[in-house]
């Protein structure tokens, strides 16, 4: 495998626990936590040792795998992988994940749930491979780009080599000269932290800018796209994905830049129909009112902290999924 595709496990399973890469530690260090239990892995996912949509539905599906070892009675299990799939309520992956090993366990039996996680994980790897190859398509013919993305959405978020990121990846292989802005992705620094560091690990070139910078750097340098991930895609195409994603949609609508959503059917909730039906996951104030584990804000004060937002369909110019390219009026004859 070539430097531009190198791969890196956010988890990995070994039969008796989940060994989670914890992403709140990079870039400085490069350090697994082991969870054993399945309630491990539940604080894993909401404390972000993991996350990304398709990372923390196979981290949920190996959850269930450890609850299997601990608990015999069904309805118990039942309780318990509902337990696990209440750990981060936006990202639809998650509970599809836990249907999946649902159903296993329902019609198959307790035996079976190690390999129904495996086949998540490995299905996520493919998906990532076909949606790069169809996330190609959509760029004019030539040698260079300049590429804007948002939050992490590549190895350290999926199985294989990301979705927005698995696109941009996959350019550079194809021998492609790409720039790419990452940016910080406030409050948490998805961008700042993990896709700088993916990126570089895979030597390529990467400039980092302050979510606010997003404007100014559209109105003044040439973007050929923005490529984003998605947490949750509902019927009329409305889109749930790291908060600050609305804004950059709006920008790239006033700039002329096509604006492309990379997503998995794992990312996909045709049951519901419109964004604001979507639940949007409120995070800790503590992420704003701290910097480095010092206090940055004057004490008693309100936040306001929600780690998605929801950009309207209108302003996204594709959804590039495993079954190709999409618009709205094909989601309900591919999904
Ligand atoms: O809060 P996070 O870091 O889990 O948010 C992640 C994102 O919003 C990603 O863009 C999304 O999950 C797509 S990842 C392939």
């Amino acid at each position: 495998m070539s430097s531009t595709l190198t791969k890196i496990y956010p988890l990995k399973y070994t039969g008796n626990s989940l060994k989670v890469l914890d992403q709140r530690k990079l870039p400085a260090e490069e350090i697994y936590v082991e969870c054993s239990t399945y309630n491990e892995v539940i604080q894993a996912i909401q404390n972000m040792l993991v996350r990304g949509a398709p990372a923390i539905g196979f981290a949920g599906a190996w959850a269930c795998c450890l609850a299997v070892k601990a608990v015999d009675d069904k309805r118990d299990l039942l309780r318990i992988f509902h337990e696990i799939e209440l750990a981060r309520p936006t990202a639809v992956n998650l509970s599809k994940a836990i249907r999946r090993m649902e159903k296993c366990l329902i019609e198959k039996g307790a035996g079976s749930l190690e390999n129904e996680a495996e086949a998540i994980y490995k299905e996520d790897i493919e998906m990532c491979n076909i949606m790069a190859s169809h996330g190609l398509t959509v760029l004019p013919n030539k040698s260079e780009f300049t590429l804007l993305t948002h939050c992490n959405t590549g190895s350290l978020a999926t199985a294989g080599i990301g979705t927005a990121l698995g696109v941009i990846k996959f350019l550079v292989q194809q021998n492609k000269k790409v720039h790419v802005y990452a940016t910080e992705t406030r409050p948490y620094l998805q961008g700042a932290r993990l896709t700088a560091w993916e990126l570089q690990k895979c030597g390529i070139q990467v400039s980092v800018l302050p979510d606010s910078a997003v404007t100014y750097l559209m109105k003044t340098a040439k973007i050929d796209a923005v490529y984003v991930g998605a947490d949750r895609i509902v019927s009329n195409g409305d889109t749930a994905n790291k908060v600050g994603t609305y804004m950059i949609a709006l920008a790239a609508q006033r700039e002329k830049v096509p604006f492309y959503v990379v997503a998995p059917s794992t990312s996909f909730d045709l049951n519901l129909q419109s964004g604001e039906e979507i639940e949007i996951e409120q995070r800790s104030s503590k992420e704003l009112s701290e910097f480095n584990n010092k206090q940055i804000c004057p004490s008693g004060i309100d936040f306001y902290n929600p780690a998605f937002d929801i950009t309207p369909s209108e302003l996204i110019s594709g959804y590039i999924t495993e079954k190709g390219v999409l618009n709205v009026s094909k989601f309900k004859y591919n999904f």
